[in-house]
C-alpha cells in the first residue's frame, strides 16, 4: 500500500497539549492552558435551547440539505448580513477548517498570502494542497507583492482580523479600504476572521460591506464565537455562482452536509429568544474577561509591545514576552511565536502566544509569580 505522503505535519500545538496534560496528571498539579485556542472563561449555556430539539423527527434523523438546512441559511443572512444576502450564497460547512480547505480546493490557485504572524493550519492546509505560500508584513506589503504578481497567476489571500496569533485588530474603516483595494486587483480574499462575533453582533456593518464584492469570500465559524467547536459547524459565503456550484459538489463527495443536530443548534440560538439571549451572554461574559487580563498585561508590562505598534491588542490571544519554556516554570502552558512564523529569530522565540479568554482571577493568580521574579531579577 502506497501513501499520498503531503510533507504536511501533525499539529505542533495539539502536541504541547498532551505534553502539557501529562505533566500535570504525573505532578498532580494545576497547569493554565493558555496553549489552546478556546474560550475557556464560561461554557455557553444551552439548556433553555436544547430542550427545544425534537430528536424524532426526520429532520434530525435524515441527510440534511447538502449546502444546509435553508432555515439555518436565511437567519444567517438576517443575522451576518442584514438580511441583504441570498441564502442561496451561504453554504454551511463542518467548521472553520474545512472552510479552508474546501475554499482552497475549490479555486484555481498559484498563490496563498497569509501574515507574517500566521495561524500553522493555514501552512499545512495549504500544503496538503499543494498550492505555494508567502507571506506580507502589512496591507500596504501585500498590496505592492500583489500589483508585482505576473497577471496570469492566481493569488488569494487569508485575512484574519483580530489575528491569531497575535490577537491585534486592524481599524474597521482600513480593513474595508484594504479588502476593495485587493478585490479591484482581482485577489480573492478569503475572509477568516472566526474571532470577530465575540466582540459583536447583529449590528456589525462588515459582511454588508464586504459580501457583494466580487472575489470576496467569508469563511465563518460558530466554534469561537458562541463556544461550539466541539459542534463542527459554520458556514462559506460567496456571491460568485460558479463557484458556489463547484463548492456545492465538492460538499456533497467530501461532507455528504453538515451534522443536522449542529444546524438545529445553531437556527435556534440565532432566531429565538433564549437562544439569543445564551450567546449574548457567553460574548459579554467572554468579553469582558479578556478585556481584562490584556490590559492587566500591559499594565505589568507583559506583552510584547513591538507587535502592538499599529493595532490593538483585543484577543482572544495576546503575545507576551516570555519564552514558553518560561511560562512552563510557573506551570503556564503557551506556544512558542516560533511556531507562528516563517520568520523564526531569538527574539519569537522569546515571545509566546497566549490564549487570554479565561476568569481574569484565575490569569492573575498564575501570573502573578512570573511578575515577581521579573521584579526580582531587576532589583
Ligand atoms: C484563524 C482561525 N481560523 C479558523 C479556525 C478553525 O476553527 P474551527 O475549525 O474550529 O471552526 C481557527 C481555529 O483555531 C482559527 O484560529
Amino acid at each position: 500500500m502506497d501513501i499520498n505522503k503531503s510533507g504536511a505535519t501533525f499539529s505542533s500545538i495539539v502536541g504541547i497539549g498532551v505534553k502539557l496534560k501529562k505533566r500535570s496528571e504525573e505532578q498532580k498539579q494545576e497547569y493554565l492552558f493558555l496553549n489552546r485556542g478556546v474560550n475557556a472563561v464560561c461554557p455557553i449555556d444551552l439548556k433553555e435551547v436544547v430542550c427545544k430539539i425534537d430528536f424524532n423527527t426526520p429532520r434530525i434523523q435524515v441527510y440534511p440539505p447538502n449546502k444546509g438546512m435553508p432555515e439555518l441559511r436565511k437567519a444567517i443572512s438576517e443575522e451576518y448580513f442584514g438580511g441583504l444576502s441570498d441564502p442561496d450564497q451561504i453554504s454551511i460547512v463542518p467548521g472553520g477548517m474545512p472552510a479552508i480547505d474546501l475554499t482552497i480546493q475549490t479555486l484555481k490557485l498559484d498563490k496563498l498570502y497569509f501574515a507574517d504572524y500566521f495561524w500553522g493550519s493555514y501552512a499545512k492546509v495549504a500544503k496538503i494542497r499543494g498550492i505555494e505560500t508567502a507571506h506580507y508584513s502589512s496591507p500596504a506589503d501585500l498590496i505592492r507583492k500583489i500589483k508585482a504578481e505576473p497577471p496570469e497567476r492566481k493569488v488569494a489571500v487569508l485575512i484574519c482580523d483580530p489575528n491569531n496569533p497575535v490577537g491585534d485588530k486592524m481599524d474597521d474603516d482600513n480593513l474595508v479600504q484594504w479588502i476593495r483595494a485587493l478585490n479591484s486587483l482581482g485577489a480573492a480574499v478569503l475572509f477568516d476572521s472566526p474571532y470577530r462575533r465575540i466582540y459583536c453582533g447583529k449590528e456589525d456593518p462588515l459582511f454588508r460591506q464586504i459580501s457583494a464584492l466580487e472575489n470576496v469570500i467569508i469563511l465563518e465559524s460558530f466554534s469561537k464565537s458562541m463556544g461550539l467547536s466541539g459542534q463542527r459547524i459554520g458556514f462559506i459565503h460567496s456571491m460568485n455562482a460558479e463557484f458556489n456550484e463547484e463548492l456545492n459538489i465538492r460538499i456533497l463527495y467530501s461532507v455528504n452536509g453538515v451534522n443536522a443536530f449542529a444546524q438545529e443548534l445553531i437556527y435556534l440560538l440565532l432566531t429565538t429568544e433564549e437562544g439569543r439571549k445564551a450567546v449574548q451572554n457567553f460574548r459579554k461574559k467572554t468579553a469582558e474577561e479578556i478585556g481584562k487580563n490584556i490590559a492587566w498585561l500591559k499594565e505589568q508590562g507583559l506583552l510584547a509591545k513591538q507587535l502592538y505598534t499599529k493595532n490593538k491588542p483585543v484577543g482572544i490571544f495576546a503575545v507576551v514576552n516570555k519564552s514558553e519554556e518560561e511560562l512552563l516554570n510557573y506551570r503556564i502552558g503557551s506556544v512558542s511565536m516560533n511556531y507562528f512564523t516563517s520568520l523564526k529569530t531569538s527574539e519569537t522565540a522569546s515571545m509566546s502566544r497566549i490564549c487570554v479568554s479565561v476568569p481574569h482571577e484565575t490569569f492573575v493568580r498564575f501570573f502573578a509569580p512570573v511578575l515577581s521574579r521579573v521584579l526580582e531579577a531587576q532589583a
